[in-house]
């Protein structure tokens, strides 16, 4: 098990009932930010409990949720709709035939993985041309020093964290596999640090360390999310 997959089991719940707190959030901003028809095929790739597919799932004919840790998709089957289906998968090699679906997601799941290019790859294989695919991820700074800070503080606070990418390495990714920008938007918030460190099960020395890096340095609790509306050319 990576440490990644071994973090998601041990704090599925307190991930699932975070998705179920900000639910009625999430459909709110994918209905106003991407356009559907209904009748598409949508796959959700590192979809935890199911946070982004349960959000298009009433906006698509239906929705396959991927994601490596079993613990996470048994919550998700929980909450499943008759038109959801969680399936164990690794988004870096999709078990999917090329252009098997309309529009793919993916959800705060980049910066978890250590190869977020053939992540993004992946996502623009499976989808057909002329389909959409959406990717919703925190940015990092542009600001190095901030970046560097930010890094020091996730990592802190969660092994599992990789790196977060920079909106310039997100666009090259996307121009590398095709996918063309429709449309994109920022989002900024400030994080409880408390909740923060709780979600991610982070106590003890490290705890202790996090919190030191983010008195030095408050900058670190704000938080930048990019959302990106791509088609697959
Ligand atoms: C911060 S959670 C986000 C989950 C969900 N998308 C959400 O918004 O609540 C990151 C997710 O990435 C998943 N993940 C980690 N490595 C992955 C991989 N190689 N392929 C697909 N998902 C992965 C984790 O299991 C976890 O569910």
């Amino acid at each position: 098990m990576s440490s990644s997959t071994d973090r998601f089991a041990r704090t599925a719940d307190r991930v699932a009932a975070r998705q179920d707190a900000r639910a009625a959030r999430l459909a709110g901003e994918v209905r106003d930010f991407v356009p559907l028809a209904g009748s598409e095929r949508a796959l959700d790739v590192g979809t935890g409990a199911g946070a982004l597919a349960f959000a298009l799932a009433p906006l698509v004919r239906d929705v396959v949720g991927v994601d490596p840790v079993r613990e996470l998709l048994d919550l998700a089957r929980e909450r499943a709709l008759p038109n959801t289906e969680f399936v164990e998968g690794d988004g870096t090699a999709l078990a999917f035939p090329d252009a098997d679906f309309d529009l793919v997601g993916t959800h705060r799941t980049l910066h978890h993985v250590a190869r977020p290019d053939r992540v993004v790859a992946e996502m623009a294989r499976v989808t057909r041309r002329g389909g959409h695919v959406l990717v919703v991820d925190q940015l990092a700074p542009g600001d190095a020093a901030e970046a560097a800070a930010l890094h020091a503080f996730e990592t802190g606070r969660d092994p599992s964290h990789t790196r977060l990418l920079t909106e310039a390495e997100l666009h090259e990714l996307f121009a590398t596999n095709g996918l063309v920008l429709v449309r994109e938007r920022r989002g900024d918030a400030r994080r409880d640090l408390t909740a923060y460190l709780d979600l991610a099960a982070c106590d003890g020395e490290a705890r202790a360390g996090v919190e030191a890096l983010a008195a030095e340095d408050p900058r670190v609790l704000a938080e930048r999310v990019g959302w990106f509306l791509l088609v697959r050319s």
